[in-house]
């Protein structure tokens, strides 16, 4: 098997990591580099400050970035596309590819959207099934398939298995997150260096939202949200890669730290029991390191697609505290993408 995919925002931090993560699939083939009218019709390695540490794919370097246009993947026939553009250009631009190809899309425009799924494998598989209710409302051929915030994904892989054993009432969560998840302009080196910004614009309510929508039950056409409440506090910190987050989580039922790790470590999905080329052999690797995990030592375990979760401890009775880490652009965008995609062809949607 062998599709043909592109890439939408090729140039970018989560674009690089779709070409990274492309380059060595073993079912998709990358055939179109798409982004702004600032790189397009310019050879990719002109086009692009490739930020990663592995090397730019000597084809894709010679490669030239095309703009972004439904036309192109028409011309190449291409069977999908990967979005990773500004949520305020992404509503025309995703559904005007919408309505002709599948889209796996990193943008926070359709994830609220009621008939758009917002996707973790390992949690809500079955929330695929609203791809069909989509295609009905809005009469396209192909579909929009989001994956979470860079933050929800970390925060709500390790909930999904506490929420189903021992129930939750609340979440609190602190983040530090890295500057690659704000986007290779992002932040200016003055602002952050000796420093840390304890605002992200926008950040907390995804963080609040998203997983209710992630942990709901579809019923019918439609996903009714978990019921309960998330505080988040954001902030942007000086580290490159992997947001860490600090979560106290009131449970329903009480429990034993032991417990905890137990049900966390134990803890596989649907891409696991598929063997989907993208899925790690468990979603989340229990620390017992007092001071781990750390973002530049643990960012990149099981190819960065796992969420590392260590100082698991109980506070009082049913007051579970832990920390959590995850690859921002890996399992918190590209490689979030690609399972979604790898779920969606083996459920024969593609
Ligand atoms: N970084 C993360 O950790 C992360 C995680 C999850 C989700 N996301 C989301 O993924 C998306 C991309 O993020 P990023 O960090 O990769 O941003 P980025 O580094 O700023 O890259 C943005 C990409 O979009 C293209 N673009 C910019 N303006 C455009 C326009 N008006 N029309 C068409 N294309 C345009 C850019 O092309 P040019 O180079 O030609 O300007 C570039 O390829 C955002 O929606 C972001 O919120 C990011």
């Amino acid at each position: 098997m062998e599709l043909k995919v592109g890439v939408l925002g090729a140039t970018g931090m989560v674009g690089q990591r779709f070409i990274e993560l492309l380059a060595k699939h073993p079912w998709f083939k990358l055939e179109a580099l798409m982004a702004s009218e600032r790189s397009a019709g310019k050879r990719y390695d002109e086009a692009a400050s490739w930020y990663l540490t592995s090397e730019i794919p000597q084809d894709v370097a010679e490669s030239q970035v095309e703009l972004i246009d439904v036309g192109v993947a028409e011309k190449l026939g291409l069977d999908l596309v990967f979005s990773a553009i500004p949520s305020s250009v992404a509503r025309d631009i995703e559904g005007s590819f919408a309505e002709k190809i599948p889209v796996f899309s990193n943008t926070a425009t359709y994830r609220m959207d009621r008939d758009v799924p917002l996707i973790v494998p390992e949690i809500n598989p079955d929330h695929l099934s609203q791809v069909d209710t989509q295609r009905r409302g809005r009469g396209w051929d192909g579909f929009i398939v989001t994956n979470p915030n860079c933050s929800t994904i970390g925060l709500v892989i390790p909930l999904k298995p506490i929420y189903d054993v021992l129930g939750i009432l609340e979440v609190n969560v602190a983040t530090m997150q890295a500057l690659s998840g704000a986007g290779y302009a992002g932040v200016p080196s003055m602002a952050i260096l000796d420093n840390m910004i304890p605002f992200i614009g926008g950040e907390e309510e995804k963080v609040e939202e998203e997983p209710l929508k992630i942990l709901g039950r579809l019923e019918g056409d439609e996903v009714k949200f978990a019921g309960f409440d998330i505080f988040a506090s954001c902030n942007r910190v000086m580290v490159r890669n992997g947001h860490t987050e600090s979560v106290f989580v009131k449970t329903k039922e009480d429990f034993q730290a032991s417990d905890v790790e137990e049900i966390l470590g134990g803890f596989i999905g649907e891409p696991q029991k598929l063997k989907l080329p993208s899925a790690p052999e468990n979603p989340i690797v229990v620390m017992e390191d007092r001071d781990r995990p750390q973002p530049l030592f643990d960012r990149d375990t099981c190819a960065g697609m796992v969420v590392s979760v260590g100082r698991i401890r109980k506070k009082k009775k049913n007051l579970l505290k832990f920390t959590c880490l995850s690859h921002n652009t890996i399992r918190g965008a590209a490689g979030a993408s690609l399972l979604n995609a790898e779920l969606a062809v083996k459920k024969k949607l593609i």
